[in-house]
């Protein structure tokens, strides 16, 4: 409450007991499902097969043709393809593996899964993605992997992290849960790192309802994958172990898991694969409106990009600078909820979730991540969000801006 303002002309805020910009709710992220989705999905349902069938394989090859990587498999979400990504890179007990903090907690629970640490490097303040000086700070003899994530869709420093990893037997695996469809020195992600794994979650930029891959260049990596994606039990007799006992033969020659993903959400990620330029555009679109009506305003940090990166945004993130306003995040969060602008925060630094607080991780260990996190929110951005819908989220922002702002003279 801003006791000095109430009773100005300024217009009030909802939260205040203004009237609200907008009467129905606007979330953060929508999947786009057309009749084409659907017809694809259906005829899946009524073919032979409903897992295990042709839309896998059409799936792997569409996503080496869209990234131009040599080798895609597909599975069950972007954590399974983490876990098969970390155990393909050989991390176990003893390893460390390098993540960054502003995360989904995916990114480095596939270092746990194998018995190895997560060691958290901090981000660059300006992109709020891993730095790589941070990384090489971190890197020890126990560093097996770092798991670099794309974070809102922004390509991390891929030449500088390849440079730390190469040459120490470091596997570089890049989360790109946010990056499809990015391009990194006019590379598609998913062609640079030793290997990247995408999500397929419905807030994400293409959706499967769930689902993830891997891709990689390494024949050897992908035959790892292919082994930890199905129970670590193969049907190449290049691989056996003993002799075959006929056509059914297959061996379990290591401990994988049942990762794998049905035929229906392949199809649907096939049949959202074919909007990917449409959905780009959109999305591009209102990063721009956005960032054209927030740069100017001192009361926001506005995102920067790297020149590598040309990027396909999953999230825009709303960055208040506390010193310019009365209110902080967590106002500003539930001051736009009243204006029926439902936004979310990405991400709580994963070491502070108490699971990892537990493991002994402290509070202040990356502080340019959890000042970001203190200050951030991330506003509505999907692909059928209207430019009426656009300007109502940028009017509510610049409404509780203008109520909020600290006099200059104050700063
Ligand atoms: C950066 C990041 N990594 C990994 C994941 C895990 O993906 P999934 O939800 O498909 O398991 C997500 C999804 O939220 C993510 O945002």
């Amino acid at each position: 409450m801003n006791a000095e303002r109430i009773g100005t002309d300024m217009e009030k805020p909802a939260i205040e007991g203004g009237t609200p910009v907008r009467e129905t709710k606007l979330f953060y992220g929508h999947q786009y499902i057309d009749e084409a989705d659907v017809k694809a999905v259906s005829e899946v349902l009524v073919s032979d097969y409903l897992t295990c069938g042709p839309k896998i394989t059409e799936l792997e090859e569409r996503l080496c043709a869209l990234t131009g990587a040599k080798y895609a498999v597909v599975c069950s979400n972007g954590t399974a393809a983490l876990h098969i990504a970390a155990l393909a890179a050989g991390v176990g007990e003893g390893d460390e593996l390098i993540t960054t903090p502003i995360t989904f907690a995916a990114s480095a629970n596939c270092a746990l899964y194998c018995g190895a640490k997560p060691v958290f490097a901090d981000i660059n303040p300006r992109t709020y993605n891993i730095s790589p000086e941070c990384v090489a700070e971190k890197i020890t003899d126990k560093t097996k992997a770092v798991v670099a994530v794309d974070f809102t869709g922004q390509a991390v420093e891929l030449a500088p992290l390849l440079k730390l990893c190469q040459g120490k037997g470091i596997v570089l695996i890049e989360d790109g849960a946010h990056s499809i469809g990015t391009k990194y020195n006019k590379m598609p992600v998913g062609s640079i790192a030793d290997m990247t794994t995408f999500s397929f979650h419905p807030v994400k930029t293409v959706t499967g309802g769930e689902g993830g891959a891997v891709l990689t260049n390494r024949e050897d990596l992908y035959e790892k994958l292919l082994l930890y994606r199905s129970h670590g039990i193969t049907k190449d007799a290049r691989f056996y172990q003993k002799e075959s006992h006929g056509p059914w033969y297959h061996e379990q020659i290591d401990l994988g898991y049942n990762y794998r993903i049905t035929d229906m959400q392949c199809a649907l990620i096939l049949s959202q694969l074919d909007k990917l330029a449409l959905f780009a555009k959109r999305r591009r679109e209102i990063v721009e409106q956005y960032n054209a009506a927030f740069r100017t305003m001192p009361e926001l940090f506005v995102q920067e990009e790297i020149a590598e990166s040309d990027t396909v945004r999953h999230l825009y993130i709303l960055r208040i600078v506390p010193e310019r306003l009365s209110i902080d995040r967590k106002g500003f969060f539930e001051a736009l909820g009243a204006e029926n602008i439902a936004c979310n925060v990405h991400y709580i630094p994963v070491y502070w979730h108490p699971y990892y607080e537990k493991l002994g991780y402290e509070k202040g260990l990356c502080p340019n991540a959890e000042k970001l996190y203190n200050e951030m929110l991330s506003l509505p951005l999907y692909y059928s969000l209207t430019d009426s819908d656009v300007a109502d989220v940028i009017a509510a922002v610049k409404k509780i801006v203008a109520y909020y702002a600290q006099p200059v003279q104050n700063v």
